[in-house]
């Protein structure tokens, strides 16, 4: 069967806990000898793997690129606007072309049924780089991130501020809640998250021993945080509805306030791009409980080591 990383919970505890192991032992044996290369055939040439892009994307791009280089392979790196699909080629005719010369689909695209309709029609595994609705990639590198400032993910709290509806939000909630962490989301009320998800989500945490909570109250969220995050208040494509998207959001501003009511020793993370002044303080972002670029490079470490783990297990 081919496994998919469409979402944070197609990965089991236990599959999580191994891909985060080797996101670290890549990142330790990185230009060694013993960094592996399974992109690479056996006769030597570098298999394919189509890294395609509805939205912009600074990190994705970069980190797919590099990422399945070092693996021994070639990414083709293919914007929506240039390719078939963008001008409405069936999703399920691009994976069956793409699947024959391949080895790995990444994509970021809109709606999470495109991607769950590419996967569908693929015989190799298919990455989400980012929907409306989750930015798992993302998650595993923030987990990383976590795991090396504090030694262990379970029973840690994260905490995050600000568009409890959107894709980092809901990749909190469940990729936090395979990890066995306690994730609690402060958010207006009218940008709260999909209920499925925080359904979907205290299911996973009842079986790891973490738990999951929404609340309108930004003080209250923040209290005492292992891990303070944040996102930006306007996602790619709701550009149009900035003016109105600014005051709601204004309480759940990651500043110093909010540091201060978390743990002394919190850290910060960010998936960038980040917006200083709006969802986060430049002295926070910038200041020293950030850990923002070694988050933004474990992006590198961590997606090498889903791809390697979707390869061998599909
Ligand atoms: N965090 C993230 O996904 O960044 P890009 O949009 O630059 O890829
Ligand atoms: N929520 C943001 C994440 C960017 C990496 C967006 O979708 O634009």
């Amino acid at each position: 069967m081919t496994r998919h990383f469409l979402r944070d919970d197609d990965l089991t505890p236990a599959e999580q806990a191994e891909v985060l192991a080797l996101a670290a032992s890549l990142k330790a044996t990185r230009h060694t000898a013993e960094a592996p290369t399974p992109l690479r055939a056996a006769n030597g040439v570098p298999r394919g793997v189509a890294v395609l892009f509805d939205k912009p994307s600074t990190r994705t791009r970069v980190s797919f690129s590099v990422g399945v280089a070092e693996l021994g392979g070639y990414p083709l790196v293919i914007d929506a606007a240039t390719s078939q699909l963008g001008r409405g080629e069936p999703i399920a005719d691009t994976a069956r072309v793409l699947d024959r010369q391949v080895a790995a689909i990444v994509w970021r695209t809109f709606g999470q049924e495109r991607i769950e309709a590419m996967a569908a029609a693929s015989r190799v595994p298919v990455v989400n780089a980012l929907t409306d609705g989750f930015h798992p990639c993302q998650i595993l590198a923030d987990l990383q991130t976590v795991a090396e400032r504090k030694g262990s993910l379970a029973g840690r709290s994260m905490s995050y501020l600000g568009d409890g509806a959107n894709n980092m939000a809901h990749s909190y909630l469940l990729g936090g809640a395979t990890a066995g962490m306690h994730v609690r989301v402060g958010s207006p009320e009218e940008f709260q998250p999909d209920p499925e998800v925080l359904k979907r989500a205290g299911e996973i945490a009842a079986e790891t021993g973490g738990s999951v909570a929404w609340t309108a109250d930004a003080a209250a969220a923040a209290d005492g945080a292992d891990v303070l995050v944040t996102d930006t208040w306007v996602s790619m494509g709701q550009e149009d509805e900035y003016d109105a998207r600014i005051a709601p959001f204004l309480p759940y501003a990651v500043d110093e306030a909010a540091l201060a009511r978390a743990a002394d020793d919190t850290v910060v993370l960010h998936c960038l791009p980040a917006y200083r002044g709006k969802e986060i303080a430049a002295e926070v972002i910038d200041g020293p409980q950030s850990a923002v670029w070694d988050e933004a490079e474990n992006r590198l470490h961590a997606q090498k080591a889903v791809l390697i783990w979707l390869l061998e297990h599909s």
